[in-house]
Protein backbone atom coordinates (compact mmCIF):
# COMPACT_ATOMS: atom_id res chain seq x y z
CA UNK A 1 0.00 0.00 0.00
CA UNK A 2 1.39 3.50 -1.01
CA UNK A 3 1.56 6.02 1.98
CA UNK A 4 1.46 9.61 2.00
CA UNK A 5 3.13 11.74 4.54
CA UNK A 6 1.43 14.84 5.62
CA UNK A 7 3.36 17.49 7.48
CA UNK A 8 1.75 18.14 11.02
CA UNK A 9 0.51 21.46 10.54
CA UNK A 10 0.00 23.21 14.24
CA UNK A 11 -2.67 25.55 12.84
CA UNK A 12 -4.80 23.68 10.76
CA UNK A 13 -5.93 27.18 8.75
CA UNK A 14 -8.07 25.24 5.51
CA UNK A 15 -7.32 28.49 3.48
CA UNK A 16 -3.36 27.50 4.12
CA UNK A 17 -3.54 24.36 2.98
CA UNK A 18 -5.31 24.99 -0.63
CA UNK A 19 -1.89 25.71 -2.81
CA UNK A 20 -0.28 22.99 -1.90
CA UNK A 21 -3.69 21.02 -2.60
CA UNK A 22 -3.64 22.75 -5.73
CA UNK A 23 0.04 21.58 -6.64
CA UNK A 24 -0.52 18.35 -5.94
CA UNK A 25 -3.43 18.25 -8.53
CA UNK A 26 -1.74 19.84 -11.16
CA UNK A 27 1.10 17.77 -10.67
CA UNK A 28 -1.11 14.72 -10.99
CA UNK A 29 -2.46 15.83 -13.93
CA UNK A 30 0.46 16.49 -15.65
CA UNK A 31 1.40 12.93 -14.55
CA UNK A 32 -1.25 11.96 -16.35
CA UNK A 33 -0.85 13.35 -19.55
CA UNK A 34 2.81 12.00 -19.66
CA UNK A 35 1.73 8.47 -19.13
CA UNK A 36 -0.98 8.89 -21.80
CA UNK A 37 0.69 10.26 -24.15
CA UNK A 38 2.45 7.42 -26.32
CA UNK A 39 -1.06 5.80 -26.07
CA UNK A 40 -2.43 8.81 -27.41
CA UNK A 41 0.04 8.63 -30.13
CA UNK A 42 -0.20 5.54 -31.08
CA UNK A 43 -4.16 5.67 -31.77
CA UNK A 44 -3.68 8.73 -34.05
CA UNK A 45 -4.51 8.12 -37.80
CA UNK A 46 -1.24 9.12 -39.31
CA UNK A 47 -1.44 12.20 -40.66
CA UNK A 48 1.80 11.65 -43.19
CA UNK A 49 1.31 12.06 -47.15
CA UNK A 50 3.16 8.44 -46.88
CA UNK A 51 1.14 6.23 -49.48
CA UNK A 52 -1.57 4.13 -47.93
CA UNK A 53 -1.65 0.38 -48.71
CA UNK A 54 -5.02 -0.71 -50.67
CA UNK A 55 -7.72 -1.93 -48.69
CA UNK A 56 -7.33 -5.73 -48.79
CA UNK A 57 -10.25 -7.31 -51.29
CA UNK A 58 -13.36 -8.76 -49.06
CA UNK A 59 -14.87 -10.87 -51.46
CA UNK A 60 -13.82 -13.96 -52.29
CA UNK A 61 -14.16 -15.78 -55.42
CA UNK A 62 -16.88 -17.98 -55.70
CA UNK A 63 -16.99 -21.77 -56.62
CA UNK A 64 -19.58 -23.80 -57.46
CA UNK A 65 -20.81 -26.80 -55.36
CA UNK A 66 -23.17 -29.64 -56.04
CA UNK A 67 -24.65 -31.62 -53.58
CA UNK A 68 -27.77 -34.25 -53.04
CA UNK A 69 -29.14 -33.40 -49.86
CA UNK A 70 -31.68 -35.66 -48.67
CA UNK A 71 -32.21 -36.97 -52.24
CA UNK A 72 -32.75 -33.22 -53.86
CA UNK A 73 -30.05 -31.78 -56.03
CA UNK A 74 -28.75 -28.42 -54.61
CA UNK A 75 -26.59 -26.00 -56.25
CA UNK A 76 -24.64 -23.01 -54.31
CA UNK A 77 -21.94 -20.61 -55.69
CA UNK A 78 -19.75 -20.64 -51.94
CA UNK A 79 -16.63 -19.10 -51.23
CA UNK A 80 -13.89 -22.06 -51.01
CA UNK A 81 -13.76 -21.20 -46.94
CA UNK A 82 -17.56 -22.10 -46.22
CA UNK A 83 -18.34 -24.93 -44.32
CA UNK A 84 -20.47 -27.46 -45.23
CA UNK A 85 -21.98 -26.87 -42.20
CA UNK A 86 -22.72 -23.33 -43.00
CA UNK A 87 -23.38 -24.35 -46.39
CA UNK A 88 -26.22 -26.72 -45.21
CA UNK A 89 -27.69 -24.14 -42.86
CA UNK A 90 -26.91 -20.62 -44.45
CA UNK A 91 -27.63 -21.55 -47.95
CA UNK A 92 -29.71 -25.14 -47.77
CA UNK A 93 -31.66 -23.50 -45.02
CA UNK A 94 -31.40 -26.96 -44.15
CA UNK A 95 -31.06 -25.65 -39.73
CA UNK A 96 -31.83 -29.29 -37.98
CA UNK A 97 -28.00 -29.63 -38.21
CA UNK A 98 -26.64 -27.82 -35.36
CA UNK A 99 -23.65 -25.28 -34.65
CA UNK A 100 -22.76 -26.40 -31.37
CA UNK A 101 -18.49 -26.02 -30.90
CA UNK A 102 -18.52 -25.28 -34.19
CA UNK A 103 -14.35 -27.22 -33.83
CA UNK A 104 -15.01 -30.50 -34.42
CA UNK A 105 -15.63 -31.28 -30.32
CA UNK A 106 -19.35 -31.67 -29.77
CA UNK A 107 -21.03 -33.86 -32.86
CA UNK A 108 -23.94 -31.69 -32.81
CA UNK A 109 -23.31 -31.23 -36.47
CA UNK A 110 -23.04 -34.61 -37.76
CA UNK A 111 -24.49 -35.39 -40.95
CA UNK A 112 -24.17 -38.53 -42.70
CA UNK A 113 -21.72 -38.20 -46.68
CA UNK A 114 -21.87 -40.43 -48.76
CA UNK A 115 -22.77 -43.30 -46.14
CA UNK A 116 -20.16 -42.10 -43.53
CA UNK A 117 -21.14 -40.15 -40.37
CA UNK A 118 -18.62 -36.57 -40.25
CA UNK A 119 -18.24 -33.98 -37.98
CA UNK A 120 -19.49 -31.08 -40.78
CA UNK A 121 -18.35 -27.74 -39.01
CA UNK A 122 -14.80 -29.67 -39.74
CA UNK A 123 -14.76 -30.33 -43.75
CA UNK A 124 -15.48 -27.75 -46.61
CA UNK A 125 -18.22 -27.78 -48.57
CA UNK A 126 -16.35 -27.72 -51.60
CA UNK A 127 -14.65 -30.62 -50.83
CA UNK A 128 -17.58 -32.63 -51.05
CA UNK A 129 -18.63 -31.50 -54.29
CA UNK A 130 -20.99 -33.84 -55.96
CA UNK A 131 -21.51 -35.99 -52.81
CA UNK A 132 -24.86 -37.33 -51.27
CA UNK A 133 -25.53 -35.76 -47.83
CA UNK A 134 -28.36 -36.89 -45.51
CA UNK A 135 -29.33 -34.78 -42.89
CA UNK A 136 -32.29 -34.97 -39.87
CA UNK A 137 -34.38 -33.77 -42.16
CA UNK A 138 -34.09 -36.36 -44.23
CA UNK A 139 -34.54 -39.30 -41.70
CA UNK A 140 -38.32 -39.45 -42.03
CA UNK A 141 -39.96 -40.61 -44.51
CA UNK A 142 -41.96 -37.52 -46.80
CA UNK A 143 -43.85 -39.53 -47.91
CA UNK A 144 -45.79 -41.23 -45.46
CA UNK A 145 -45.05 -38.46 -43.21
CA UNK A 146 -43.65 -41.80 -40.59
CA UNK A 147 -40.60 -41.09 -38.46
CA UNK A 148 -37.14 -43.63 -39.15
CA UNK A 149 -36.99 -46.41 -36.36
CA UNK A 150 -34.40 -44.28 -34.88
CA UNK A 151 -36.34 -41.62 -34.22
CA UNK A 152 -39.45 -43.53 -32.76
CA UNK A 153 -36.92 -45.02 -30.34
CA UNK A 154 -35.75 -41.82 -29.43
CA UNK A 155 -39.00 -40.60 -28.39
CA UNK A 156 -40.11 -44.48 -27.54
CA UNK A 157 -36.71 -43.79 -24.67
CA UNK A 158 -36.88 -40.45 -24.33
CA UNK A 159 -33.82 -40.00 -25.38
CA UNK A 160 -33.52 -36.69 -25.03
CA UNK A 161 -34.24 -32.91 -23.22
CA UNK A 162 -33.80 -30.15 -24.43
CA UNK A 163 -32.94 -32.16 -27.93
CA UNK A 164 -30.04 -29.87 -29.72
CA UNK A 165 -27.71 -32.78 -29.58
CA UNK A 166 -30.63 -34.90 -31.34
CA UNK A 167 -30.20 -33.91 -35.33
CA UNK A 168 -26.43 -35.11 -34.14
CA UNK A 169 -27.47 -37.83 -31.70
CA UNK A 170 -29.64 -39.89 -34.62
CA UNK A 171 -27.16 -39.25 -37.90
CA UNK A 172 -24.38 -40.57 -35.74
CA UNK A 173 -26.69 -43.96 -34.76
CA UNK A 174 -27.74 -44.60 -37.88
CA UNK A 175 -24.18 -44.55 -39.23
CA UNK A 176 -22.97 -46.72 -36.42
CA UNK A 177 -25.49 -49.48 -36.73
CA UNK A 178 -24.52 -49.57 -40.25
CA UNK A 179 -20.83 -49.75 -39.20
CA UNK A 180 -21.48 -52.04 -36.83
CA UNK A 181 -23.24 -54.38 -39.31
CA UNK A 182 -20.14 -54.10 -41.77
CA UNK A 183 -18.02 -55.53 -39.60
CA UNK A 184 -16.25 -52.13 -38.48
CA UNK A 185 -14.36 -52.46 -34.86
CA UNK A 186 -14.56 -49.96 -32.48
CA UNK A 187 -12.17 -49.46 -29.30
CA UNK A 188 -14.21 -51.38 -27.32
CA UNK A 189 -14.80 -54.57 -29.58
CA UNK A 190 -13.05 -57.26 -27.24
CA UNK A 191 -11.53 -59.15 -30.70
CA UNK A 192 -11.20 -57.32 -33.76
CA UNK A 193 -10.82 -59.94 -35.57
CA UNK A 194 -14.52 -61.11 -35.53
CA UNK A 195 -18.00 -59.00 -35.20
CA UNK A 196 -19.54 -59.44 -31.59
CA UNK A 197 -23.21 -60.92 -31.99
CA UNK A 198 -25.07 -57.93 -30.68
CA UNK A 199 -24.13 -54.21 -30.17
CA UNK A 200 -23.28 -54.29 -26.00
CA UNK A 201 -23.64 -51.26 -24.31
CA UNK A 202 -20.14 -50.32 -24.09
CA UNK A 203 -19.82 -50.38 -27.56
CA UNK A 204 -22.58 -48.31 -28.20
CA UNK A 205 -21.23 -45.62 -25.98
CA UNK A 206 -17.31 -46.02 -27.45
CA UNK A 207 -18.97 -45.73 -31.06
CA UNK A 208 -21.48 -42.62 -29.81
CA UNK A 209 -18.36 -40.96 -27.90
CA UNK A 210 -18.26 -38.10 -30.56
CA UNK A 211 -21.92 -36.89 -29.80
CA UNK A 212 -21.87 -34.75 -26.71
CA UNK A 213 -25.10 -34.73 -24.50
CA UNK A 214 -25.21 -31.53 -22.40
CA UNK A 215 -28.61 -32.97 -20.56
CA UNK A 216 -27.02 -36.36 -19.79
CA UNK A 217 -29.19 -38.24 -21.87
CA UNK A 218 -27.30 -40.91 -22.54
CA UNK A 219 -28.27 -44.05 -21.13
CA UNK A 220 -31.74 -43.44 -22.31
CA UNK A 221 -29.67 -42.87 -26.19
CA UNK A 222 -27.81 -46.35 -25.66
CA UNK A 223 -31.26 -48.31 -24.76
CA UNK A 224 -32.59 -46.41 -28.14
CA UNK A 225 -29.65 -46.98 -30.36
CA UNK A 226 -29.91 -50.40 -28.62
CA UNK A 227 -33.31 -51.45 -29.71
CA UNK A 228 -32.79 -50.07 -33.04
CA UNK A 229 -29.51 -52.53 -33.80
CA UNK A 230 -31.65 -55.56 -32.64
CA UNK A 231 -34.17 -55.37 -34.76
CA UNK A 232 -32.17 -53.95 -37.70
CA UNK A 233 -29.99 -57.23 -36.71
S1 LIG B 1 -20.40 -28.16 -34.14
FE1 LIG B 1 -19.28 -29.65 -35.21
S2 LIG B 1 -18.47 -30.93 -33.67
FE2 LIG B 1 -19.45 -29.34 -32.57
S1 LIG C 1 -30.78 -33.43 -25.18
FE1 LIG C 1 -29.94 -31.51 -24.56
S2 LIG C 1 -27.90 -31.62 -25.21
FE2 LIG C 1 -28.66 -33.59 -25.59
Amino acid sequence: MRHINVPHNTNPDPEAIKPSRRKFLQSAAAAAAVTAAPLAHAQQPSTTSAPQPSAPETAAPLMPVKLTINGHAYEMQLEARTTLLDALREYASLTGTKKGCDRGQCGACTVIANGRRINSCLTLAVMHNGDTIVTVEGLANAQTLSLSPIQKAFIDHDAFQCGFCTPGQLCSAIALIDEFRAGDASAATADVRYRPPQLSDDEIRERMSGNICRCGAYPNIVAAVKTVAINKA
